[in-house]
């Protein structure tokens, strides 16, 4: 349970954050993905480039939620880490690993590439990964398939009634050609062994579950709390497979800004292209952000400032010393002197002393 300091701490540092980001102009460059129509730019949409969450869950299952966290979007990408979970769950690191790698790509997600030394996809985060480890998947049948992987996704949330929204799946599958093709080439090397159209839609249902940034927060949370959900206290992983998929997540979440990734902000995540972005500080609390607009890498921009900050100036990356931590403790976070890559956006970090701050401090 946390201090009732603590939790007026994490209320304010997290409505500055919001505040100070929302402040940030956009780069003017973001695409925004819109199910059946691809990538837009900011003018072909409405108001809802503009939307804004963050939520955060601690393991001792407290949620602190900012911004536009009752708007509820697609899972896309993050879905596969649930996937990649239940797959590892269903058969074991070792079988799964003979299937997919655990290797960063240094591709785009949507790359028609796999490691041709081993015949496997390079890691369950990108698509062709992806598409293995729904293919490994139990259960009779594909509905019984699709039934399994909600309830990991619901289980992880907290939330019996996430489901798939069907106005997405249906444009998702008639705008999956690069999947599609992608499988077939698979299954022709014999990398993957069910039926193809079973498969990708099972895949894009999964792409298709809509959630807010607070569910996305409890299903970091429950990653960050070794498999178990800090709310409902239901076991939904075994602890030593949640290893397994967070350093996936630390080394391939982010696709070709993985590796800059894991350097800059240090925070196992992944992101999805509805703009959602899921990170996971383990043993400690699980971030759920969304912001619509994307780079070219097809993560959020905004999502992306959010956690570099919990990172560079709330102390969060997972290689920081408990001293460090601005959120759950009253620290001062250490600061690099000349950040390489960081967009000079912040105030000084004395500017994020608030006045409440004295008050909570304990
Ligand atoms: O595979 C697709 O085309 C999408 N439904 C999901 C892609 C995605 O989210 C990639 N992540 N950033």
């Amino acid at each position: 349970m946390l201090s009732a300091a603590t939790e007026r701490r994490i209320d304010a540092r997290l409505g500055a954050l919001h505040a100070r980001i929302c402040a940030e102009p956009l780069t003017g460059d973001e695409r925004y993905y819109v199910s059946g129509r691809g990538y837009l730019d900011a003018t072909e949409l409405g108001p809802e480039r503009d939307q804004f969450a963050i939520s955060v869950a601690t393991i001792d299952g407290e949620r602190f939620d900012v911004g536009d966290h009752t708007v509820a979007f697609p899972l896309h990408s993050v879905s596969k880490v649930f996937t990649y979970a239940l797959a590892l769950t269903d058969h074991g690191p070792d079988d799964v690993l003979a299937r997919v790698g655990v290797e960063p790509s240094g591709d785009p997600f949507n790359a028609l590439r796999v490691d041709e030394r081993t015949m496997r996809p390079y890691n369950p985060m990108v698509n062709a990964g992806a598409l293995v480890t729904n293919d490994l998947l139990l259960g009779a049948d594909a509905d019984q398939r699709l039934a399994r992987a909600l309830a990991m996704l619901r289980g992880c949330a907290g939330n019996e009634r996430l489901n798939v929204d069907a106005t997405i799946l249906e444009a998702e599958v008639a705008s999956a050609d690069r999947n599609r093709g992608a499988a077939y080439l698979m299954r022709s090397a014999g990398m993957l062994h069910g039926a193809v159209d079973d498969i990708l839609r099972l895949y894009l249902a999964q792409c298709s579950v809509r959630v807010t940034s607070g569910e996305l927060s409890v299903m970091a949370a429950t990653l960050a709390n070794g498999g178990r959900n800090p709310i409902t206290g239901a076991r939904l992983l075994p602890r030593r497979l949640v290893r397994d998929v967070l350093s996936v997540m630390h080394t391939c979440g982010m696709y070709d800004y993985a590796g800059s990734w894991a350097f800059e902000v240090g925070i196992p995540a992944k992101s999805g292209v509805g703009g959602a972005i899921l990170a996971v500080i383990p043993g400690k609390l699980g971030i759920g952000v969304y912001a619509p607009g994307l780079d070219g890498q097809g993560n959020s921009v905004r999502g992306i400032r959010v956690c570099r900050e919990l990172s560079e100036r709330l102390g969060l990356h997972v290689f920081a010393t408990p001293d460090e931590d601005a959120l759950l403790t009253a620290a001062t976070p250490a600061e690099r002197a000349t950040p390489p890559s960081m967009e000079p956006v912040l105030p000084p970090a004395t500017d994020l002393t608030m006045e409440t701050d004295a008050a909570v401090r304990h």
